[in-house]
């Protein structure tokens, strides 16, 4: 995709270890890519090692309405993006320590509800208003659940899953509300994922463990759900909506 035929994608939580995938694949694929993210230093270096040009960072606190507004408002003064991500978040609770449903303190609930669940609404809710604004041609909106939010997670507390549970919830709510502009909504609940981020809760043991368990007798790497998001957001899916694709390898079936 070149000129003005060049579709811009907003990835939010871009600089994480899942969302710099995406945003490589994306960028391979010819699209602008808008890297939002907390992380200033991380997103700065991915946006200048990504292919092609013109790709921004916007700094985001997904957890301000001021901050997403102002976010979002600076990526549409460079282009109207067709497409929205939004895989930032996790757990936020003790790995060494994890809480359980007597002992989770009410501010870690909040803290992680604040980041994965309203965060991913604020965010959402944004491009929503901008693209029902201004329409632009085959926008798909990905939000990211988790195999937690299914199963529940032992070694992330009550707080995590209850807050990918709510992403599914508004996953299905934003399809509805957004059909009538034929704009798609769907959302990815992947099982584990090797990040960084989910070395800090598993260790080399656990690691082996939670591998010899997978059904495939490995994890997912970052690209294999990147693949997955791609063609969540791509032309080929156009009639799926609503739904939360499981990218677990085999962990849960149904
Ligand atoms: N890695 C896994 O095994 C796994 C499994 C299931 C679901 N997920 C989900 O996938 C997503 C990405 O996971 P990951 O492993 O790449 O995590 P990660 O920690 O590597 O990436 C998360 C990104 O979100 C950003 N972020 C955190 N707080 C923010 C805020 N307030 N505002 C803006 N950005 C913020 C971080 O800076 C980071 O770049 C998360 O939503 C996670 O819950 C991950």
């Amino acid at each position: 995709m070149t000129g003005s035929d060049r579709q811009t994608a907003v990835v939010v939580g871009g600089a994480g270890g899942i969302g710099r995938a995406i945003c490589r694949k994306l960028a391979e694929a010819g699209l602008r890519v808008a890297l939002l993210d907390l992380n200033e230093a991380a997103g700065s270096t991915i946006v200048g090692s990504l292919t092609g040009h013109d790709h921004i960072f916007v700094r985001v606190d997904v957890t301000s309405e001021a901050s997403v507004d102002a976010a979002f408002a600076s990526v549409e003064a460079h282009a109207a993006a067709s497409k929205l991500v939004i895989v930032s978040g996790g757990p936020l609770g003790t790995p060494a320590a994890p809480a359980n449903i007597f002992t989770v303190s009410l501010d870690e609930w909040n803290r992680t509800l604040e980041l994965n669940a309203t965060g991913t609404f604020l965010c959402l809710r944004k491009f929503a208003q901008l693209r029902v604004a201004k329409p632009v041609p085959a926008t798909r909106i990905l939000l990211f659940a988790s195999i937690t939010g299914q199963l529940g997670g032992s070694m992330t507390g009550p707080a995590y899953p209850a807050s990918k549970a709510a992403v599914m919830g508004l996953t299905r709510q934003a399809a509805l509300d957004l059909a009538p502009h034929n704009i798609i909504v769907n959302a990815i609940a992947p099982g584990s994922v090797a990040t960084d981020e989910l070395k800090r809760f598993v260790d080399a043991s656990m690691m082996k463990a939670l591998e010899a368990r997978a059904p495939l007798h490995r994890i997912a790497s970052p690209e294999e759900i990147a693949d997955a998001a791609c063609f969540l957001l791509s032309d080929a899916c156009s009639y799926i909506t609503g739904a939360t694709l499981d990218v677990n390898g085999g962990a849960l079936m149904r």
